[in-house]
């Protein structure tokens, strides 16, 4: 039973909160993803799972039992990060078996471990290469399979695709999920990539400076975001969000007014997704385009509503000129209204 409990976890350097009261349980088996822009305290929270980083408040439960004050050594905990940091004068089999070597595993089983474990990550013709032989991909491989030979209770996985290009990134991001399918064992990935987040993950936790934003399905992300933030940083593309004001049910903003609103009077935020607009009938908004992307199975239309672009997916054969009036269809039903001043959803 690998359930970690993160219990109110923080670290401050002085002043500084790096990461504040982080407070969750990650069930048994389960693919956790953080997320959240580069510097919210991602690193940190992993480093201070895996030992590797001292919790200045709260605790770490690990299958139960208080690891705060275990070595990273004694924490059955493994971890992939982002550079391979691979033995370059080992081969790939000497690298994959030398956590064997130092954890003293009894070496008469290592050849099968290895080989185990090479073969997950399609290594199995590749033993004899040292890294420098290797593509980034399958460096990352390597990585991949160091830890998995292990046999860990967890895995710790820090940006571990960002130094692929995007080809291999979608295909290793695959192998990943599959991976992870296989072995069954409690992860914490980290990612800045909303995408990798979605794709790979049970449970999503969104951070912002340090704090914990939302933590749910990439469903629940997705449909429901918790505030501007949230919705801001989910989707490809981002949200659309436009500040105006709710009086009656009808939001006004610049160059939109959506009636039938279930919220209440005041200062509002509301938002709306591209793939969920579309052009004509309604016209809720209605500006000049100002840039038509054709994406292959649709048309990205945005148009300028105001200081705010606003994104709207049309058909893939639609047609339109910069600086055009363009009507778009935004019903209510779409919409998701946040309130102006904390951000927070209605
Ligand atoms: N040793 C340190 N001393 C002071 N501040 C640090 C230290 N390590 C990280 N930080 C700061 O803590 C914040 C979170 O860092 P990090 O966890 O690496 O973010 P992320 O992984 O999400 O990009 C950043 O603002 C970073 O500058
Ligand atoms: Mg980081």
């Amino acid at each position: 039973m690998a359930e970690i409990q993160l219990r109110n976890l923080s670290k401050r350097w002085g002043s500084f909160v790096g990461v504040d009261n982080f407070d969750l349980t990650i069930a048994d088996r389960e693919f956790l993803v953080l997320l959240g822009p580069s510097g919210c305290g991602k690193t940190t929270t992993m480093r201070m799972i895996a030992g590797l980083e001292q919790a200045t408040g709260g605790d770490i439960l690990i299958g139960g039992k208080r690891v705060n004050d275990l070595d990273p050594k004694d924490r059955d905990v493994a971890m992939v990060f982002q550079s391979y940091a691979l033995y370059p004068n080992l081969d790939v089999y000497e690298n994959i078996r030398f956590p064997l070597k130092v954890r003293r595993i009894d070496p008469a089983t290592h050849r099968d471990r290895v080989m185990r474990a090479a073969e997950m990550v399609e290594l199995t013709d590749f033993l004899h290469r040292r890294p420098a032989e290797l593509s980034g991909g399958q460096r990352q491989r390597v990585a991949l399979a160091r830890a998995i030979v292990r046999q860990p209770n967890v895995f710790l996985m820090d940006e571990p695709l960002s130094n692929l290009d995007a080809k291999l990134r979608v295909s290793t991001r695959a192998q990943i999920k599959n991976l992870s399918h296989e072995l069954k064992v409690t992860t914490i990935y980290v990612t800045h990539d909303q995408i990798e987040a979605m794709t790979l993950a049970d449970r999503v936790v969104v951070m912002n400076k340090g704090v914990v934003q939302q933590v749910g399905t990439p469903t629940d992300i997705y449909d429901r975001p918790a505030n501007v933030f949230v919705a801001g940083f989910i989707g490809s593309p981002a949200m659309n969000l436009m500040e105006g004001e709710i009086r009656g049910g009808v939001f006004e903003g610049a160059r939109v007014r959506v009636p039938g609103l279930s919220a209440p009077d005041g200062r509002a935020v509301l938002g709306f997704r591209a793939e969920d607009a579309g052009p004509g009938a309604g016209s809720e908004i209605t500006a000049p385009i100002y840039t038509l992307e054709l994406l292959g199975d649709s048309t990205m239309v945005t148009v300028r509503a105001g200081g705010a672009l606003v994104s709207v997916k049309a058909p893939k054969d639609f047609r339109a000129e910069i600086g055009e009036s363009f009507s778009a269809h935004v019903p209510a039903s779409i919409c998701h209204v946040f309130d102006a001043a904390t951000g927070a959803r209605r």
